[in-house]
């Protein structure tokens, strides 16, 4: 098979995670027999610094132009004084929607090598937890009419969410879709009792569910389902919400882990192309440094493998690999616990991987 893969490498550590992914990916299609070229475009702060635009147009047409896309991190101190528009940020929601990506998909797993790194008691975490949190990506208020007027208090700022039908729609048929395929529990999260847009969200989401017998689904108002998440994280199986409650929800989900360095995301829409990268940040305090985990973004990749291109055998072989890395007893910084070696970087940790492959 072909792999034309555009690596929008971005900032802070997104160079070196990109890297390391993008030398998993290249090792995985020489042992199962792919050929894959890679396209670096600019995004974020990088892009900014070369072209003034967080988001060329350049980058937008070489990811139409590719199969998939894999995603570093964008932003840093050094932009956070720009304008809204010229934002790294901005190339981040630009990019998903150029893109039509409106399902993020953000599993969260404790991962049984690292259990101790959870900041939750072992009564709560029990026998761990293994959740996927569905999140509508091109919709609501992040993508609503915004700005300044004149308001009863003097000059106010203003953003405002819509949710058509349409949008509620897709995004919960990907979520019944994703329950199927999993342990067939979905829990609709959302603030119907405040909310107009929750409650078209509720009722669009109890008519899918009809289609959907076979799936246990519930509701949750967004104030408890934050609260569940760290009471009783096992109750859940897959949560699908709104923009911005999925933004939040997934940052808590990622953090009861204890190990946000080891997740990945898949951004997808209608067609194959998809958006794939880590869930964490540009950790700038680190960059440069040869000091990150790259195996959020190597897992990205191992998503991109199953979910774009159909090649399940091959994302496993990543999967495992990294398993087998950790099982070994190898860890970068951000998750050596108390672990009595040293942390390996960036690059030995990458190389560990492939040679496990
Ligand atoms: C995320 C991030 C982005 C988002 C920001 C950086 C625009 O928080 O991917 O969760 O809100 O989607
Ligand atoms: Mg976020």
């Amino acid at each position: 098979m072909e792999l034309n893969i555009a690596l929008l490498r971005g900032d802070g550590i997104g160079p070196e995670i990109v890297d390391s992914a993008a030398a998993v990916l290249k090792k995985t299609a020489e042992r199962f027999g792919h050929s894959i070229h890679f396209t670096p475009c600019l995004i974020g702060g990088a892009a900014y610094d070369e072209t003034g635009e967080p988001l060329p147009k350049e980058t937008v047409d070489k990811c139409l132009a590719s199969d998939s896309v894999l995603l570093g991190a964008v932003g840093g101190p050094k932009w956070d004084d720009l304008p809204g528009d010229k934002r790294p940020e901005k190339a981040l929601l630009g990019i998903r929607s150029a893109l039509g990506l409106y399902t993020n998909l953000r599993p969260a797993k404790l991962c049984t090598a690292l259990r101790s790194a959870s900041p939750l008691k072992d009564n709560i975490v029990g026998d761990g937890f293994d959740l996927l949190i569905v999140r509508e990506l091109t919709g609501g208020i992040y993508f609503g009419d915004r700005g300044y007027r004149e308001g009863r208090y003097g000059q106010e700022a203003y953003d405002t969410e819509a949710y058509s039908v349409t949008e509620i729609e897709r995004i919960g048929r990907a979520a019944f879709e994703a329950a199927m395929k999993r342990r067939k529990c979905l829990c609709s999260v959302d603030k119907a009792n405040v909310l107009e847009t929750s409650r078209l969200w509720r009722k669009t989401m109890h008519a899918l569910a009809e289609e959907y017998p076979e799936v246990g689904y519930s509701d949750m108002f967004v104030d408890n389902a934050a609260m569940q998440l760290v009471r009783d994280p096992s109750q859940f199986d897959v949560i699908v919400t709104s923009n911005m409650f999925g933004d939040i929800l997934s940052d808590e989900a990622s953090q009861i882990t204890g190990s946000i360095g080891m997740l990945a995301s898949a951004s997808l829409g209608d067609g194959t192309r998809g958006l794939y990268e880590p869930i964490h940040g540009s950790a700038p305090d680190i960059a440069g440094q040869n000091k990150a985990n790259p195996i959020a973004t190597i897992l990205s990749a191992a998503m991109m493998l199953r979910y774009s291109f159909g090649l399940s055998k091959e994302a496993d072989a990543i999967e495992s690999a990294v398993d087998s890395v950790l099982d070994a007893g190898y860890r970068t910084a951000d998750i050596i616990g108390d672990s009595p070696s040293a942390p390996l970087t960036c690059s030995e940790m990458t190389e560990k991987i492939i040679n496990e492959l």
